[in-house]
C-alpha cells in the first residue's frame, strides 16, 4: 500500500475514536520510536497527561528556543515532578544564535518576515533536527480551531518536510474540550493563559489579546495571518 493509502485508512480507522485510543494504538506500535514535541502548550499538557498515563517510559521534548516566557520555564519543572517524568529540553546551536544576533540585532523578528523566519529557524528548526533523532512517529497539540493555517490538517498525516508520521490526536477539539480535560484531570497549566494569553511561544512574539479576537493575533500580530507560523507545521 503506498504512503497515501497507509494515511487514509489510518484516518478512516480513527475517525470517531478519542485521542486515548489513538494514543494507546501509536505509542504500542512506535514504542522506542514516538516524541511528543510539547510547547507547554494546554494541549500539550492535556497530551503529556494521557501519556503519562498510558506509557511514562514515551520520549516528551520541547524546544528551548532562550526566549521563552519564565512562566513557561515554571511549568517544565512542575511537570516533570508532577508526572515523574522527564521532559527534553533542546537549545539552539549557539553558534548560530551568536551569528544572527550579530548581524541583525537581539529582536531582529520585528524587522522582516524574512529575518522573523531566520530566528525561527535557528531557534525551532534546526533543534528539532536534533530532537527528531530516533523518532518515526511525530506527536503534536495542533487543533484546526487554533489558525486558519491549520483547518485542513489531519488527525493523521504523512509530514512530507519533516519526512516522518505525524499524529494531531487532538486535532478536532474545541478549546472548551481542551479546559474540561485540563480542570477534571487537574493537568497544570501555564498561568499566562487567564491574563489573556490564547497561544504561548516566544516572549517577545506573543502577547495577549482581547475577548472575541482571533487566537492567533496573540503570535506575529505585525505578520498576515496567513504567515503565522514558525515553520515547524509547515506543509
Ligand atoms: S507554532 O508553530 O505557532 O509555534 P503552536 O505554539 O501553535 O505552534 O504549537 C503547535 C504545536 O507545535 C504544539 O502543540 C507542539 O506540538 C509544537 N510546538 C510548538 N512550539 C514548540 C516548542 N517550542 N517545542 C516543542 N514543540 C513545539
Ligand atoms: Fe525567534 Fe520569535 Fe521565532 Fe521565537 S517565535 S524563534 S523569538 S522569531
Amino acid at each position: 500500500m503506498d504512503k497515501e493509502a497507509e494515511i487514509e485508512e489510518l484516518n478512516n480507522r480513527f475517525h470517531s475514536e478519542s485521542p486515548e485510543s489513538i494514543l494507546r494504538f501509536f505509542l504500542d506500535k512506535y514504542k522506542g520510536r514516538i516524541a511528543l514535541s510539547s510547547s507547554l502548550s494546554i494541549e500539550d499538557q492535556v497530551i503529556t497527561d494521557m501519556i503519562a498515563k498510558i506509557d511514562k517510559d514515551t520520549r516528551i521534548f520541547t524546544l528551548d528556543t532562550g526566549r521563552l516566557f519564565p512562566e513557561t520555564y515554571q511549568l517544565i519543572d512542575k511537570t516533570d515532578s508532577i508526572y515523574n517524568i522527564h521532559i527534553e529540553v533542546f537549545f539552539p546551536n549557539y553558534e548560530e544564535v551568536q551569528r544572527m544576533v550579530r548581524e541583525e540585532g537581539i529582536n531582529l523578528f520585528y524587522k522582516s518576515t524574512e529575518l522573523r523566519h531566520r530566528c525561527c529557524q535557528i531557534r525551532k528548526l534546526e533543534p528539532l533536527k536534533r530532537a527528531f533523532k530516533g523518532v518515526d512517529a511525530w506527536i503534536c497539540g495542533l487543533r484546526k480551531e487554533q489558525s486558519i493555517t491549520r483547518k485542513d490538517m489531519r488527525k493523521i498525516e504523512w509530514d512530507d518536510i519533516h519526512d516522518r508520521l505525524k499524529i494531531n490526536p487532538l486535532i478536532d477539539w474545541s478549546e472548551e474540550q481542551v479546559w474540561n480535560y485540563i480542570k477534571e484531570n487537574s493537568v497544570p497549566y501555564n498561568k499566562l493563559y487567564k491574563e489573556g494569553y490564547p497561544s504561548i511561544g516566544c516572549e517577545p512574539c506573543t502577547r495577549p489579546i482581547k475577548e472575541g479576537e482571533d487566537i492567533r493575533n496573540g503570535r506575529w500580530w505585525w505578520e498576515n495571518p496567513e504567515q503565522r507560523e514558525c515553520g515547524l507545521h509547515k506543509r
